[in-house]
């Protein structure tokens, strides 16, 4: 049974999302709205969409289906070493500079935190690259968070498991010293390796929190593919905390079709998609 989503239905629903994730849902996502929530109306036998806000926002006290709902809103898309360019950048210009200033300061700590992190892929890259441009890793005490508002990708990113076509034009260089190959159902997957995945803690955090929980700084933050479905607001607000939890200095990735040029912000310009405190 198809069931139809009104002006009305989509209004509620567009405030809702707004205001619990900033994400920005214009009228031309209402089907995307309509398809995407489908599945949780007829999970609970719901024959509408007003019963199902009434269930999100009024009957269900633990708030569990309001998780469950910005999960089903929130697009995923994410692969290893997206964006190359950034990860050359990464090795050849960031990771010298701050390896050097630590050196000078005697400091072992390396605070990465990578802002909607997907199911992994992303945090993962990131770990890799340090572990190719670092030569004794162990000496250093090197922490990447990864954060994203879905607890469902935050799930499958902790698990650090993917499939074969996941891998596509990884290096074998690459696959043999980070990931270990596992053959279920002659499926292939393959494991990233403990060392590699306890650099990482994942945890769940909305970007569009007032404040954010963290007492130190970060060396630098990826935030790539995420600003983009806030409004210039709630950009410019989630920037300037970027700013003020970056260490100085510290540099800041944004995605491919992204720009803090409206927003207004004290970071520097580096080059497009790159920006410095
Ligand atoms: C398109 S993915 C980008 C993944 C990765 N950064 C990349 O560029 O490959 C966008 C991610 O942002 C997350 N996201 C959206 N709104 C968020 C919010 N308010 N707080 C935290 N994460 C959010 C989504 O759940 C999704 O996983």
């Amino acid at each position: 049974m198809d069931i139809d989503i009104n002006d009305k239905e989509f209004g509620l629903f567009q405030r809702l999302i707004y205001n619990e994730s900033g994400i920005n849902l214009t009228p031309a996502k209402k089907e995307l709205l309509k398809s995407r929530l489908m599945k949780r109306l007829r999970g609970r036998s719901l024959t509408s969409f007003k019963e199902y806000y009434q269930y999100v926002t009024e009957e269900d006290t633990t708030g569990e289906e309001l998780v469950s709902m910005l999960d089903c809103i929130s697009t995923n898309l994410t692969e290893f070493f997206r964006e190359a360019a950034h990860f050359d950048y990464l090795s050849e210009k960031v990771l010298p500079v701050v390896m050097e200033n630590k050196r000078k300061k005697q400091e072992k700590k390396i605070r990465i935190w990578c802002a909607g992190c997907s199911t992994g892929e992303e945090p993962y890259s990131i770990a890799i690259i340090l572990a190719e441009c670092i030569e004794r890793l162990c000496d250093l005490d090197i922490k990447i968070l990864a954060t994203d508002l879905s607890t469902r990708v935050l799930k499958k990113a902790t698990q650090g498991r993917y499939s074969k076509d996941r891998l596509k034009g990884i290096p074998l260089q690459i696959l043999n010293t980070y990931f270990e190959k596992e053959t279920c159902n002659f499926k292939e997957h393959y494991q990233i390796k403990d060392f590699l995945r306890n650099m990482i803690v994942f945890r769940r955090l909305n970007l569009t929190d007032a404040t954010f929980p963290f007492k130190g700084q970060f060396d630098f933050i990826f935030c790539r593919n995420v600003m983009i479905y806030f409004d210039k607001q709630t950009q410019t607000e989630l920037v300037n905390k970027f700013y003020k939890h970056l260490a100085s200095d510290g540099h800041l990735f944004i995605g491919h079709s992204e720009s803090l040029a409206s927003t207004d912000s004290k970071f520097r310009y580096v080059q497009p998609t790159v920006y410095q405190k």
